[in-house]
């Protein structure tokens, strides 16, 4: 059977993004694939979050990983700071991972531009311990966004130079996997690129937010003037509600809205109504599970052991084996 591997950073409540881009994939693929998803708690810690945020934050996820349909008995759910095994293989890979290669990505020069007071070594070699997350369990296939995909590019990369550095065949290649042809993207409300914690509070929509909230914010989504020609092309804000359109309501849905879009019709206010109420309506089981979820203590408990256990049952094979390979033996 195929390994899987994916996981989020634990930077706060998980939004449309996430569930839509990933957390949705993970739930179909754990009845096919051997599947690990953890919380990338080490990763959140390139922005310094307090102790108590941090743990907080760790459980946020747990929780909304459960709530979303992940089910422990079939995927490893587990918290990567839970496995030290993922911080061993991230020290041998940063031995052969290059300045030029880790200052190119795309992901930390977006960083250095948003946070010039914060560029610390642990963001360039994010990619780095993202690739140790994925070879860890030799994985195969990584369900992501399509904003993860040089960061897939660079995890070969790095599991291929070890190949040939000890002349072996050990790290299979991974690649990012969506059950739709395409990589969802997934936009946020205020206009412009993805949803995103980072942009603000506004522009994302979370799986915990009230009906209230959620029409609020679809409702005070940018729009412009309107169409003035027919058929013509979509600006990325309206783009944007309708890719979000696509994604929560149907197809006939979509087809009218496009319609009245096209022959200059559109009143955006319905179409926002239309939004927030499918919005609503697609994450109303989530929401309903994730107070119950959130207040088992002992079911956390368990579940995390669990993944612990089985997480680092894989990791510390493959750990064992890299030692020898790289030359590290007992007198
Ligand atoms: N970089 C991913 C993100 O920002 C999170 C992540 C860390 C990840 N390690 C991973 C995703 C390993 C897949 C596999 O969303």
């Amino acid at each position: 059977m195929e390994t899987v591997v994916s996981g989020i950073r634990s930077t706060g409540n998980l939004h449309l993004g996430n569930y839509y881009g990933a957390v949705k994939n993970f739930v179909k693929m754990q009845n096919e694939y051997n599947c690990f998803f953890f919380i990338a708690d080490y990763h959140s810690l390139t922005t310094h979050p307090t102790p108590a945020d941090l743990h907080g934050n760790v459980k946020q996820v747990l929780v909304e990983y459960l709530a979303s349909g992940i089910d422990p008995e079939k995927a490893t759910i587990y918290i990567q700071s839970d496995v030290p095994e993922v911080a061993e293989l991230y020290l041998y890979l940063n031995m052969n991972a290059y300045m030029g290669e880790l200052e190119r990505s795309t992901s930390f020069k977006d960083k250095v531009r948003a946070h010039p007071d914060n560029v610390n070594a642990g963001l360039l070699t994010y990619p780095v311990l993202m690739a140790a997350d994925i070879i860890i369990h030799k994985a195969t296939k990584v369900p992501v966004g399509k904003d993860q995909e040089q960061h897939l590019e660079m995890s070969r990369t790095f599991g291929n130079r070890f190949n040939r550095l000890y002349n072996v065949d050990y790290f299979p290649e991974a690649y990012a996997f969506t059950f739709s042809d395409n990589l969802v993207k997934i936009p946020g409300l205020d206009g412009k690129g993805k949803m995103g914690k980072s942009e603000g509070e506004a522009n994302a929509v979370y799986l915990s937010d009230s009906p209230e909230i959620i029409k609020k914010k679809v409702m005070r989504a940018v729009t412009d003037g309107g169409p003035v020609e027919m058929n013509q092309e979509k600006p990325e804000v309206i783009q944007n509600l309708f890719s979000l359109l696509q994604v929560v309501s149907s197809e006939d849905t979509y087809k009218h809205f496009n319609d009245l879009y096209n022959s200059c019709q559109i009143r955006y206010g319905d179409l926002k109504k239309q939004l927030a109420e499918d919005m609503i309506l697609s994450l109303a089981p989530i929401r309903e599970r994730i107070n119950d979820i959130a207040a088992d203590k002992e079911y956390l408990r368990k579940v995390s052991k669990l993944g612990a256990e089985k997480a680092r049952e894989s990791a510390g094979k493959t750990i064992r084996e890299v030692r020898e390979i790289i030359g590290f033996k007992p007198f």
